[in-house]
């Protein structure tokens, strides 16, 4: 197609308001597959995916529409994700298109996480499209959630598209609207190629698959190409487009978006960001800007339970880090666990979910030790150092000041739990900002330290307000605190891998609750086991896991077969993922104990 008749558009949505529904039924509309294939969501193709009902990874869609005006156009949909912990790739897909629509369910109105993603579309110079999905609801306030995307992004909603993306009410107009109002993309197919990679990953059959978007210029099979990071050049093998299956086609044009398969099998060969051209005019062309880095917020050991799979982890990481750009690894070596590496992640689900993707895709047995955020710290002599491991904290005689990172928060809460979200975010150290009323919503601005965000706060608050608070932030600066090292030691020996950094202020009350925790969760050995918590060598709290007696079931009383046959398997679960720490054997839930106290 000619460029007057591409457009490259991405969805904006919360989690839940119906983007993977929405892109479904626009798939259907196109005919990208038949209603029967639709019934599997085609976009979200790895199996975690689909378990946790939230889209990961970007990926991309080309669809032709037969518009009202009697062209066909080329609708190339770049998928993004709509977590909090996954901003960065938003902004990546974004990079890629003229336009988007900003979806948002008309019965729940506009989420942080959205104005976020909507303040970057709109920066990056795109055009937004309002969209008020599920009109079917009864619930559904169509002026109510208009004014609130008026009032809090600033975006004109009076004349809004008003779909159903389940029914497929409205979709055609809103098809209509997009090849409307979104621009087409502008480029020249005849002056030397310049192509930006949005993603690459790496197929066992292929080598490393590239999504990218061709800015400038016609690429052809068998055509050489150079990656201006590397240098090196390499033959344009399978070219085409995802429909969404792959399908070959050749050629790419400016303005298009399409997959690239070039014989390259070193997985750094073709890192997300880097700019494709030709080889005979590689010279003439510049470097597109890429990406920004984003820093990993949260940094947690992770070691394989047989320390044969050091290798495999390895290599499992660093393909997974091909096209997770954010995904940060180091080895480590602790004492209790022997040899793995200190991984950095964006958030505790992408932490989550880096865990499940390398158990399920690459058969690997890991324990994670609980997640923890950057600390810097000053020594006497001036030098600052980043510390993202607890046992690594220096000698505190030598340390003058101890620093952790502060974040700005923006949360969206209907009035009624207003009171709630405050409450939760005074016991979380926070000082608030702002508070406004926009929309029927409020907007408080807090800050807060990352520690106390990043772990399950986001879970916090969505259960104090009933699902409807929402949650942006991001990092803001460093700020002095009164921080300790709490030590767990286990029979008298300290485990280094159970170590954290909290507030002085917490330390005898978090150690309290930490070892009465995990006496519930180290199962019952031959002999007894001593849990004590410890700060700067001083015992702050203790506890006992009692010897075993015969019986395993002995410690439900009162006969309650169900709940036994439930700790019976527990156990059985839990077998797998313990790691024997001198005498002892320690669960994976016990390494994790330190999140769930609050
Ligand atoms: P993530 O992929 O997790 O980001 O979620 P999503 O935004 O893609 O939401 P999804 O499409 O999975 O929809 C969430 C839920 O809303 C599902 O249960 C859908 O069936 C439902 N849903 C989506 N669109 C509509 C609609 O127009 N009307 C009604 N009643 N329900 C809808």
């Amino acid at each position: 197609p000619s460029l007057k008749h591409i457009r490259n558009f991405s969805i904006i949505a919360h989690i839940d308001h119906g983007k993977s529904t929405l892109a479904d039924r626009i798939i259907q509309l196109c005919e990208g597959l038949s209603v029967r294939e639709l019934k599997e969501q085609v976009l979200d193709t790895m199996d975690i995916e689909r378990e946790r009902g939230i889209t990961i990874k970007a990926q991309s869609v080309t669809l032709d529409y037969h518009a009202d005006d009697g062209n066909t156009y080329q609708l190339n949909f770049i998928d993004t994700p709509g977590h909090v912990d996954f901003s960065y790739e938003v902004s990546r897909s974004l990079y890629a298109c003229e336009g988007a629509l900003l979806v948002v369910d008309a019965g729940q109105g506009v989420e942080a996480q959205s104005v976020a993603n909507c303040y970057t579309a709109i920066e990056q110079g795109l055009e937004v499209l309002p969209v008020l999905n599920k009109m079917d609801l009864p619930q559904a306030d169509p002026d109510k959630v208009s004014q609130e995307i008026e009032e809090i992004i600033g975006l004109d909603a009076t004349d809004a598209c008003q779909v159903s993306a389940k029914s497929g009410m409205g979709m055609e107009a809103l098809l209509e609207r997009l090849v409307r109002d979104i621009p087409p993309p502008k480029g020249d197919p005849e002056a030397p190629l310049q192509a930006l990679i949005i993603d690459s990953w790496f197929d066992n059959y292929l080598g490393v698959v590239s999504l990218v978007r061709l800015f400038d210029g016609t690429l052809k099979k068998g055509e050489k190409i150079r990656l201006k990071s590397t240098g090196r050049d390499w033959e344009a093998g399978a070219i085409g487009i995802f429909t969404p299956k792959r399908k070959e086609t050749g050629v790419l044009r400016a303005g298009e978006v399409g997959f690239i398969v070039a014989g390259i099998k070193d997985i750094m060969g073709a890192p997300v960001g880097d700019t494709i051209v030709h080889t005979k005019t590689a010279d003439k062309v510049e470097r597109l800007p890429g990406f920004l880095k984003v820093k990993p917020q949260v940094y947690a050991g992770m070691f394989p339970i047989s320390s044969d799979d050091f290798e495999d982890f390895r290599d499992a990481l660093q393909k997974l880090a091909l096209n997770d750009a954010s995904l940060d690894y180091e080895p480590e070596n602790s004492d209790a666990l022997g040899f793995g590496f200190r991984v950095g992640f964006l958030g505790t689900l992408h932490m989550e979910i880096i865990q499940e993707r390398l158990e399920r895709e690459y058969g690997l047995d890991l324990l994670t030790t609980a997640p923890t955020v950057i600390y810097e710290v000053r020594m006497d002599n001036g030098d600052v150092l980043p510390v993202s491991n607890p046992s690594k904290l220096p000698d505190m005689a030598n340390v003058d000041e101890l620093r952790e990172p502060i974040c700005r928060a923006t949360i969206l809460v209907p009035q009624e739990y207003v009171g709630n979200v405050i409450t939760e975010c005074v016991s979380r150290r926070g000082v608030q900002l702002d508070m406004q009323f926009l929309g029927s919503q409020i907007q408080l601005i807090y800050e807060l330290p990352m520690a106390e965000v990043v772990m399950d706060f986001f879970d916090r608050l969505k259960s104090i307000s009933k699902g409807y608070a929402s949650l942006d932030y991001s990092f803001d600066r460093f700020e002095a605190a009164k921080l300790v090292r709490l030590d767990v030691l286990i029979n008298g020996d300290r485990v280094d891998a159970l170590a954290s950094i909290i507030h002085r202020d917490h330390a005898h009350g978090r150690g309290r609750l930490l070892v009465e925790k995990m006496k519930d969760l180290i199962p019952r050995q031959m002999f007894d086991v001593a849990i004590q918590a410890a700060v700067g060598g001083q015992v702050v709290a203790r506890s006992t896991v009692k010897a075993l007696r015969k019986n395993v079931t002995a410690k439900c009383y009162g006969g309650d077969v169900s709940r036994k046959k439930k700790l019976l398997e527990k156990q059985k679960a839990g077998k797998k993922r313990m790691k024997q720490v001198g005498r002892v054997e320690i669960p994976q839930d016990a390494f994790l104990a330190v999140l769930k106290l609050n």
